[in-house]
C-alpha cells in the first residue's frame, strides 16, 4: 500500500484523496483473495474494537464483526440502549472512556456530528458505519463490485435512481467522482443532492476525469450507464415520510424497462440492501407500493447485490487493517 493511513479516522470520502481511497480498494482486493485462498491475517491481533449502533444493521454489524475476528481482533457490540451515549453522558465523555479501553470504534447512527465528536475525543481511529449524511464503507463495497464486473472504474457509468439526497446517494456522488466514474443522480428535483455537494463532486471529477450528472429524467439519466443503483425511498429515521416518498418516487422505481433503458445488455443492478422488492417483509405488506425495485430486476441476471453485500466485509476489513493494523 502506498498511502499510510495508520491512526486515521474513516468518516466520509471527502477526508481522503482519490489515491488513498484507491489504496483502500486495492487492499480490499488483496484481503478478499487471501480469504478465498484460506490465508488468515493477524494484523489486528490483540486489538479491541467497539461497535456502537444507534440504528439497526445486518451487513455493517456482521461485516465489522467477521472482519475483526478474521484479523484477530475482539469486537464488542454496543447497541442502542446499552450505553449512555448522548443521553446521560456526553458523546465527548463516552468517546474518552471508550478510547481508553478500545483500539478502534465503529459508529452507526443519526447525526453525522456524533461520529465527528467521537473522532475528535476518542484518541483512536473512528469508522463511520452510516450516519444520516454519509455511508463511506458502503461506497467502497460498491466500487469494488463495479470494478470486479468491468475491470476498471475510470469512465464507468453508475446511475443512482431514487432519493438523491440520502447518505448512500451522497457517498456515491462524491466517491464515484473520486474514482473517475461517470456518476449520475436521477431523482425528483425536490430530492436533488445539496448544491454544495454537487459543486464538490464536479470539482473532484474535474481532477479525476470523472463526470457528474444530476437529472430528474430517468431514461436520459440511465442511458449508456454500466450500472443502475437504488436504495430505499425512506431511510432509517424517515418512517413518517413513507407515504409522501412513495408518491414522489414511484416513477423512479427500477424496473426491467429502466435496466433496458441503459442500452447496455451487460448493465448491472446494485443496491446497498435491505431492499423492498417483493411482499415478503412486514413493511412491504403494509405498503405494497413501497418497492424501489421490481423483483424481476432484483432476482434477475443484472443483479450483483449479494456480491456487494459480501464486499462490505472485505472493504471494512481493509479500512480497519489500513488504519489500525500492524
Ligand atoms: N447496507 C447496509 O449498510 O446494510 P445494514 O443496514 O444491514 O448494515
Ligand atoms: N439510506 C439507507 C441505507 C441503509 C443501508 C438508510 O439510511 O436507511
Amino acid at each position: 500500500m502506498a498511502a499510510n493511513l495508520k491512526g486515521r479516522h474513516f468518516l466520509k470520502e471527502l477526508d481522503f484523496t482519490p489515491a488513498e481511497l484507491d489504496d483502500l480498494l486495492s487492499l480490499a482486493f488483496t484481503l478478499k483473495a487471501n480469504k478465498r485462498a484460506g490465508v488468515r491475517g493477524r494484523t489486528l491481533e490483540g486489538k479491541n474494537v467497539a461497535l456502537i449502533f444507534e440504528k439497526p444493521s445486518t451487513r455493517t454489524r456482521c461485516a465489522f464483526t467477521v472482519a475483526c475476528v478474521d484479523e484477530g481482533a475482539h469486537p464488542e457490540y454496543l447497541g442502542k440502549g446499552d450505553i449512555q451515549l448522548g443521553k446521560k453522558e456526553s458523546v465527548a465523555d463516552t468517546a474518552r472512556v471508550l478510547g481508553r479501553m478500545f483500539d478502534g470504534i465503529q459508529f452507526r447512527g443519526f447525526a453525522h456530528a456524533t461520529v465527528e465528536t467521537l473522532a475528535k475525543h476518542a484518541g483512536v481511529p473512528v469508522w463511520n458505519g452510516l450516519t444520516d449524511a454519509w455511508h463511506p464503507t458502503q461506497l467502497l463495497a460498491d466500487v469494488m463490485t463495479v470494478r470486479e464486473q468491468f475491470g476498471t472504474l475510470r469512465g464507468v457509468g453508475l446511475a443512482y435512481v431514487g432519493d438523491g439526497r440520502n447518505n448512500v446517494a451522497n457517498s456515491l456522488l462524491i466517491g464515484c467522482a473520486m474514482f473517475g466514474m461517470d456518476v449520475r443522480i436521477v431523482s425528483p428535483e425536490s430530492l436533488f443532492p445539496e448544491g454544495w455537494l454537487v459543486e464538490r463532486a464536479q470539482a473532484v471529477a474535474a481532477q479525476t476525469g470523472g463526470k457528474v450528472t444530476i437529472t430528474s429524467d430517468v431514461s436520459a439519466g440511465v442511458r449508456g450507464s454500466h450500472s443502475v443503483y437504488t436504495d430505499v425511498w425512506a431511510s432509517m429515521g424517515e418512517e413518517a415520510k413513507i407515504a409522501e416518498r412513495i408518491a414522489l418516487l414511484k416513477p423512479f422505481k427500477v424496473t426491467v424497462g429502466v435496466m433496458e433503458a441503459t442500452g447496455r445488455p451487460e448493465a448491472i443492478f446494485l443496491h446497498c440492501l435491505p431492499c423492498f422488492h417483493n411482499l415478503d417483509t412486514e413493511m412491504s405488506r403494509q405498503n405494497p407500493d413501497i418497492c424501489e425495485a421490481d423483483d424481476e430486476v432484483f432476482e434477475g441476471s443484472w443483479s450483483r447485490v449479494f456480491d456487494q453485500a459480501e464486499n462490505r466485509m472485505h472493504t471494512i476489513k481493509a479500512v480497519m487493517v489500513a488504519t489500525l493494523g500492524r
